[in-house]
């Protein structure tokens, strides 16, 4: 009888490992593993879920237009970041969204998910201890195990038109940055656009080619995209639209372009 258990326990043990295993590369799997419903139950994912998650680990300059309630912010506030620590302990993360209470409220549950047994299966455990001394405040983390040389936040939260001057990140996602609240007229979004350009774009910290001057100049510099696309950096843009024109469908053509 003892031999059939310990057995059972074997093979349970076994299976969990290549549950893990598949978990640490797919991040479809991976979101399954970590991220619960709102009953407590893993989470299961949709066709076109997976093609958002299969989007943000494969394009540099991504434009996500989906419908209300579709999974968005979960999934890039939150799945994506949590993918992103596991993958590079020394990666940097912007979240973005209309206001910085919301962007909080993302970090939040990045933090909550950190804690739980199936992330710690996957990451090992990246919040710090008493002893660490590590930033850890509701808008901005540093990560426990990162490498000696390794600069900034891990994760910043902000909200649009946020003071990020001499941020430097590798990752921006930007979730539903426009609303009523900031977009209503004209000038607003007026106003949004060149925040977008000309503050949050430039935290994307790329290699300068030194000889070529600074090509980067520039409010709206095309070349910056390019260099995106190209050499580093990674945005992700989502929302529902909500004006024509608006600044998901200028990007979209913008980055096409790129
Ligand atoms: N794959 C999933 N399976 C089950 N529930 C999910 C899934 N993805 C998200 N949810 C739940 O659906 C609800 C809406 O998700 P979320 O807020 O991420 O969507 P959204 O597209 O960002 O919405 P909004 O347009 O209002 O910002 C949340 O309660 C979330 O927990
Ligand atoms: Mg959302």
């Amino acid at each position: 009888m003892g031999n059939i258990f310990s057995e059972l326990a074997d093979e349970i043990h076994a299976s969990a490992n290549v549950e893990v295993a598949a978990a640490k590369r797919d991040i479809c799997l991976f979101t399954e593993y970590v991220l619960r419903d709102a009953s407590g139950l893993p989470i299961k994912l949709k066709e076109f879920h997976k093609q958002m998650l299969r989007a943000m680990v494969t394009e540099r300059l991504l434009v996500i237009e989906a419908f209300r309630g579709s999974g968005k912010s979960t999934l890039s506030c939150v799945a994506y970041p949590l993918w992103c620590l596991m993958k590079n302990i020394d990666i940097r993360i912007m979240l973005v969204t209309e206001s910085d209470v919301l962007a909080k409220n993302w970090l939040r549950e990045i933090e909550r998910y950190m804690g739980t047994s199936q992330y710690i299966a996957l990451a090992g455990n990246l919040v710090p201890g008493r002893g660490d001394r590590l930033t850890w405040t509701s808008s901005e983390k540093i990560v426990v195990g990162r490498s000696a040389d390794a600069q900034g936040a891990s994760i910043l939260a902000v909200g649009a038109h946020g003071q990020i001057r001499g941020r430097r990140v590798d990752r921006i996602i930007a979730d539903d940055l426009v609303s009523e609240n900031n977009s209503h007229t004209l000038y607003q979004r007026e106003v949004l656009e060149n925040w977008f350009h000309a503050a949050l774009m430039p935290t994307l910290d790329i290699p300068m080619n030194q000889e070529a001057g600074d090509p980067l100049f520039g409010v709206d510099s095309p070349m910056r995209d390019k260099f995106v696309k190209e050499i580093g950096g990674q945005i992700i843009y989502l929302d529902t639209p909500l004006y024509d024109n608006d600044l998901s469908w200028k990007l979209r053509q913008k980055w096409a372009a790129a």
